[in-house]
Formats: C-alpha cells, sequence, structure tokens
C-alpha cells in the first residue's frame, strides 16, 4: 500500500490535469442540446478506464444518455466491490454568477472550480486514481473492483435503474461503495449512514385561453399565477411543517440516541447562516437544522414561472402559470403514497375558474443503513488515514436514487463516504472541490481497498 500511496504522491500534477480533462467536458445530462457532449464525456471515461489498467470494459447504450461499465481481472476468492458515480452534471447557469467559465477548470485558494468538479466527476476520479496507484505499483488490487457509472443522476433518469434489474448479476458484489456526498465539514470526515428520498413535481395551472388586459378582465377573470401562489403557500404551516394531510403519517421519528448524536457534532449555527447568506433559518419547529435536513421530509419550491417576466411593467392576467416542487423524504416514507397525497391535495385546492394539472417527474426513496457495521469501521479507519482526522457518523438531506435500488436489488451492502463538503456549491454558480479533499480521497480510497480485502 505504501508503494500506492507514493506512486499518487508523485503523480499528483498528472492527476489533476486529466481531472481537469474530465471536467471539461459539459456533459449536462438535462440539455437535449449536450446530447453528443454527454457521448464524448463517457467515451473519454472508458478510455481513461482502460488506460490505468481496468482491462475490461464497455460503453452500454440506453434509451437516454450511456452507462459506462468496466472491471479489473476478477480473482477468485477476493471480495468484490462494486464502485458507483456518476459522470453527468448540473446545467452550468445563471452563467453571469460564475467568477470563472464553468466548463474551464482553474484553481484558486486550493480549490479546483468547475461544474461537476465535486458532484461527482473529482470525487469518481478519486477512486479511479486509486486503482491505477495500486495497478500501477503491486499490479493487483486486494480487491476485485467494478465501475458503474451513469450519465442520468442529474436528470432523473432511469436507464441504470432498468439495466440493474436485467443485469444483477453482472453486478453482483460484495459491497457498493459511493462517494458523491459530503464529509461534515472540513477537518472532520465521515460515513454518511442515510440519504433523503425524493418526490418532483410540476404544477401547471391553465386560466384565460390567452393573456388578457388587466384593466380590461382584472376583478372578473381567474387569474393562474395568483391560484398557484394561493395553493403553493398552502403547502407549509406556520411551525414550518408540510401542510399535506397524512404526510407525516409513515414518517420514522428520530430516536433519542440520534438526536443526542446529531446535537454532538461541531455545528455551528452561526457559521451556517454566514455561509448561506440568510440572516435566518426556517426549520420545522422542535427539530435543529440537522435534523429537519437530515431526518425530516421537507418541501420546496424549485422554480415558479408565468406571466411577465421582461423589464418594466405590462399590465395582463396571464393565460397560465407554474411551478416546480420537491418534497424530500425520509425512511418509511413510501414514494407512491406521498406523490398521490400532493397530487390530491393540489386538485383539492384549486380555487374556481381555472384548471389543474400535475406531472409527478420523479421519484427516489429514502436510504438508511445500521451505522455499526464492520464495513463502516473500516470505511472510518480508511478516512482517518486518508485525512489524517477522526471520522464520524452522519445522515445527508441530498438523495441519490439508485442507492436503494443497489441494497435492495444486490442485496449487498452500500457504503457512502463522501470527499467534497456541504459548502462546495454543488448544482450552484463557483462548484468547486478542494485540492486537499481531493487527494485525501484518493489515499482514503487506496486505504479502503487495503480494509476491504478481508471483508
Ligand atoms: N450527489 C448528489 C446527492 C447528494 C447531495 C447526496 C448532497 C448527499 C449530499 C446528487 O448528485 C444529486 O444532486 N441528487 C439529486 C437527485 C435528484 C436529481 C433525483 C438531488 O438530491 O437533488
Ligand atoms: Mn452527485
Ligand atoms: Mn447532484
Amino acid at each position: 500500500m505504501k508503494k500506492a500511496i507514493k506512486f499518487f504522491e508523485q503523480n499528483q500534477k498528472k492527476i489533476l490535469s486529466e481531472l481537469f480533462d474530465f471536467v471539461k467536458i459539459p456533459s449536462v445530462s438535462a440539455n437535449p442540446k449536450r446530447k453528443d457532449d454527454v457521448k464524448r464525456c463517457a467515451n473519454w471515461l472508458l478510455d481513461h478506464m482502460k488506460s490505468i489498467g481496468l482491462k475490461k470494459g464497455n460503453i452500454i447504450e440506453t434509451e437516454l444518455h450511456p452507462l459506462v461499465y468496466a472491471e479489473s481481472e476478477q480473482v477468485r476468492g477476493k471480495p468484490t466491490i462494486l464502485i458507483y458515480g456518476h459522470y453527468d452534471v448540473q446545467p452550468e447557469d445563471p452563467i453571469d454568477k460564475w467568477t470563472s467559465p464553468p466548463f474551464e477548470p482553474q484553481i484558486r485558494d486550493g480549490k479546483i472550480f468547475a461544474r461537476g468538479v465535486v458532484d461527482d466527476k473529482g470525487q469518481l476520479f478519486a477512486h479511479l486514481k486509486a486503482v491505477e496507484a495500486w495497478l500501477k505499483t503491486e499490479k493487483f488490487l486486494p480487491v476485485n473492483v467494478k465501475f458503474i457509472v451513469e450519465g442520468e443522476e442529474e436528470c432523473g433518469g432511469d436507464s441504470l435503474e432498468k439495466f440493474l434489474h436485467k443485469n444483477a448479476k453482472l453486478l453482483k458484489c460484495d459491497a457498493v461503495v459511493v462517494s458523491d456526498s459530503s464529509q461534515f465539514a472540513p477537518k472532520v470526515p465521515a460515513v454518511c449512514y442515510g440519504l433523503r428520498g425524493i418526490c418532483y413535481f410540476e404544477v401547471l395551472i391553465h386560466g384565460p385561453k390567452q393573456d388578457l388586459h388587466s384593466g380590461v378582465f382584472g376583478g372578473a377573470a381567474s387569474n393562474p399565477a395568483t391560484a398557484l401562489v394561493k395553493i403553493l403557500s398552502s403547502l407549509k404551516d406556520d411551525k414550518n411543517r408540510i401542510n399535506i394531510p397524512h404526510i407525516y403519517d409513515d414518517v420514522r421519528p428520530l430516536s433519542k440516541k440520534e438526536r443526542a448524536e446529531f446535537a454532538n457534532l461541531p455545528f455551528d449555527i452561526k457559521k451556517y447562516k454566514e455561509e448561506i447568506g440568510v440572516n435566518d433559518v426556517l426549520t420545522e419547529q422542535g427539530y435543529s437544522v440537522l435534523e429537519s435536513t437530515w431526518a425530516r421530509p421537507s418541501i420546496d419550491i424549485n422554480g415558479l414561472f408565468g406571466g411577465y417576466q421582461g423589464p418594466g411593467s405590462k399590465t395582463i392576467i396571464p393565460s397560465s402559470a407554474g411551478a416546480k416542487v420537491s418534497i424530500r423524504l425520509v425512511p418509511n416514507q413510501n414514494p407512491d403514497v406521498v406523490s398521490d397525497l400532493f397530487v390530491k391535495t393540489i386538485h383539492e385546492r384549486a380555487p374556481k375558474g381555472v384548471k389543474v394539472s400535475v406531472n409527478v417527474l420523479g421519484k427516489a426513496k429514502s436510504f438508511i443503513v445500521d451505522p455499526e457495521s464492520l464495513l463502516i469501521e473500516k470505511a472510518k479507519r480508511a478516512l482517518e488515514n486518508g485525512f489524517g482526522y477522526k471520522a464520524t457518523l452522519i445522515r445527508e438531506g441530498g438523495s441519490i436514487p439508485i442507492v436503494t435500488s443497489f441494497s435492495e436489488v444486490l442485496k449487498s451492502p452500500v457504503l457512502l463516504l463522501g470527499f467534497g463538503l456541504p459548502t462546495d456549491n454543488a448544482h450552484s454558480p463557483n462548484e468547486q472541490f478542494d485540492l486537499e479533499n481531493f487527494y485525501g480521497g484518493i489515499k482514503t480510497a487506496i486505504c479502503l481497498y487495503d480494509e476491504l480485502k478481508d471483508l
């Protein structure tokens, strides 16, 4: 293992320039105009996997974006780990908020800035570089590895889900490893044992057959934008709870033990507010920030549209309006049930004179595992070796839809260990990845494979 670590330390410059090549490809999965870039990125990735010594690998075409699969030579008797990541990235807008162009990586203050650099290209790349370090020094890996990398994670696609069901044998493994989340804070590496699920909706309101003069018709014609805000504002109550009947029925309550553990983490509310640039937080009544974002359901408007958006004023009653709304789910909530409750409630609350429709754009279950497993013990040791700080246990509020399916279909334990930070601006302008965390991630992965050899 010493040789592998030395190899990576001596190759840091080259590794960085390779990561730059990876993030320069604008693999934005949500944008149909970028379909060829997404494909180019998949091909780049496969070529790179071959170049580091993974002999077997191929592109898997799907209905939308390709999957990339590669494996090391599979030696009998060694445990097999399946490493998952995604090579697609979020759209870069608003582009004018970036200090340097999103697909021209730049280093400032010890951080790499680029779209996708932490979510998830850089984190996935840390594993590739760890594999390379082993293969180019010891000529073997302590474990068998298989990589499955998707290009639809950020756009809610289900190609990997379908592939998984049909190819469970190919993906068979003793553990799944995913680096697509965060550490708790700088110098506080963490293993994550829970993620929230998600239901994503589009609410559309239709009113008059075309925009109307608001002076001529205002007072009589129903206004879809007004109807929309009425419905949306009814969805949260004054305790900051979701106001949809029965939505909390299945929510698994936080245990006393977990609440105590969360409360013990070094969380600084003042710093938190500063970091996100708000003067106050609005948590569910009776719950802390960590409890509310990790283990309680939440609802958010992700976007609103309708009516006049240009400069100055234009006096109209718009003919339509709409919103994108997401609900984050916690253990024991069923996405189908939550989705039905949402759709029913929206229809019930539709004011007179407008037509309401709801499209369900995506659904995914939450994820939770026992935090006291041998696998997690091993991962914590790897993190401590890789970063030089004590590792802790966390849950997180984001969603990685495929992880729950991995555990259900493959019946293998899933390990989430993120190398990024919550403040890395994932999905935002100026997405970043600390060089220190990138290198710490590579070292952690090198150590992790060694830890898992007797899994
Ligand atoms: N890597 C994130 C998920 C994540 C974020 C996990 C923070 C833990 C902490 C992933 O790429 C992501 O953004 N997922 C989406 C899923 C959605 C598009 C179905 C999310 O959480 O919004
Ligand atoms: Mn991600
Ligand atoms: Mn993401």
